[in-house]
């Protein structure tokens, strides 16, 4: 159903309103360090199967997951060029999707077929794509930022992208599930904030305020990018940008951008490289999603969760698949400190239903640097 009253947050298909309005922004699907030339890997990305791949010229091209004469997994055949070829008989196809070559055919028809192709960018450390009409829109930049050192995290999360939006705007569950306090500092550990939430041109923004006068504030940027400069905690001084993309209904994948602009690129950059090094550590410990599922199942306590560098993503699992993977949002009884959640589903409300009834969508300016830096949070 979508309307007004009980709108589809949720299913993000081709030809589903959540589905369209996420479309019509660039999303991140894959780390760009982690595809060597002449790689391809397959691709989930708002339903649609992909095949990423970078050209031995070192260009990354994303064309459809499967092969159009009898539907085998690109990703599974070789690159050579800058094309895919197909494993299975040796169709070839160039970054455009167009077939090139079909070795096995006395006639070859390969002028008349071509699969779909979507344009690529690279930034941030980030592959991008854009899976809407056209005309394809500029990926936002923040040229300011690019000299800063920068560590990203990608992790796929098994629940609904729309838990991991609402999560973020949502400070009151730092003091309940995060007793390590990735946010907090002397000044405001143990206190639940004041919480409001206002509009933005480019979405809404929350903001908790503390009795010590510690504001600590979120941006949403329409429709997934979250955006925040903790005042406190780990992250304290950090450009951070998230951005949740699902890649079907109940799966999605959240990648973490965390800039160093409050530290001369060259010590950022020296940080942001032991931080990398700290995660080939996390990857061989338990999976995170062991965890969660141990704690759901009433097998492990809460209390038995590890102290562990990235306990946040058990702690915020827990709570978040918790709901179930695809719940019922209009059993939700909320109340004042959800504002900025109440929000965040009215926006999506009415794009949502404008999309249904054809209107126009609000276009949502991207904030540059110096408009972000505004929404940093603050210390008393
Ligand atoms: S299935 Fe790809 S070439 Fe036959
Ligand atoms: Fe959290």
């Amino acid at each position: 159903m979508n309307s007004l009253k009980d709108p589809d947050f949720e299913h993000t298909g081709p030809g589903r309103p959540a589905g369209h309005l996420l479309r019509q922004r660039w999303q991140p699907v894959y780390a760009s360090e982690e595809l060597e030339a002449g790689r391809a890997v397959p691709l989930k990305i708002l339903h649609e199967e992909l095949t990423l791949y970078r050209g031995e010229d070192g260009v990354a091209h994303i064309v459809a997951g499967r092969c159009a004469h009898r539907g085998v997994l690109l990703a599974v055949g070789t690159v050579e060029g800058d094309c895919v070829r197909c494993r299975y008989h040796g169709w070839r196809y160039d970054g455009a999707g167009q077939c090139v070559d079909q070795p096995a055919e006395r006639r070859s028809f390969a002028d008349k077929v071509r699969i779909a192709s979507y344009p690529v960018e690279e930034y941030f450390g980030f592959i991008w794509t854009y899976l809407g009409e056209s005309p394809v829109p500029e990926l936002p930049r923040w040229p300011e930022l690019e000299e800063y050192g920068r560590f990203h995290v990608i992790e796929h999360r098994k629940w609904n992208y729309f838990h991991d939006l609402e999560n973020t705007v949502d400070d009151v569950h730092q003091y309940w599930v995060h007793k390590t306090g990735i946010y907090q500092d002397d000044g405001n550990a143990g206190q639940i904030p004041e919480m409001s939430a206002e509009l933005a041109d480019f979405g809404l923004t929350q903001t908790s305020t503390f009795s010590n006068g510690f504001v600590r504030r979120l941006a949403l940027l329409m429709p997934n990018t979250l955006y925040f400069n903790s005042g406190a905690g780990v992250l304290r001084g950090f450009k951070s940008f998230l951005w949740n993309v699902p890649i079907d209904d109940e799966n999605h994948m959240m990648f973490f951008l965390f800039i160093a602009a409050h530290l001369p690129p060259d010590v950022g950059a020296r940080l942001a490289a032991g931080v990398r090094e700290g995660r080939k550590y996390l990857s061989q410990l338990r999976p995170v999603d062991d965890i969660i599922r141990a704690v759901l199942s009433g097998r492990e306590r809460w209390e038995d969760i590890e102290d562990r560098p990235d306990q946040v993503l058990i702690e915020d699992g827990v709570v978040l698949l918790g709901q179930g993977v695809l719940p019922d949002r209009s059993l939700n009884r909320l109340g004042s400190s959800d504002a900025a959640i109440i929000l965040l589903r009215r926006l999506y409300a009415r794009e949502l239903a404008a999309i249904e009834a054809g209107h126009p969508l609000t276009k949502f300016p991207t904030p540059d640097a110096a408009a972000l830096t505004r929404l940093d949070s603050s210390t008393p």
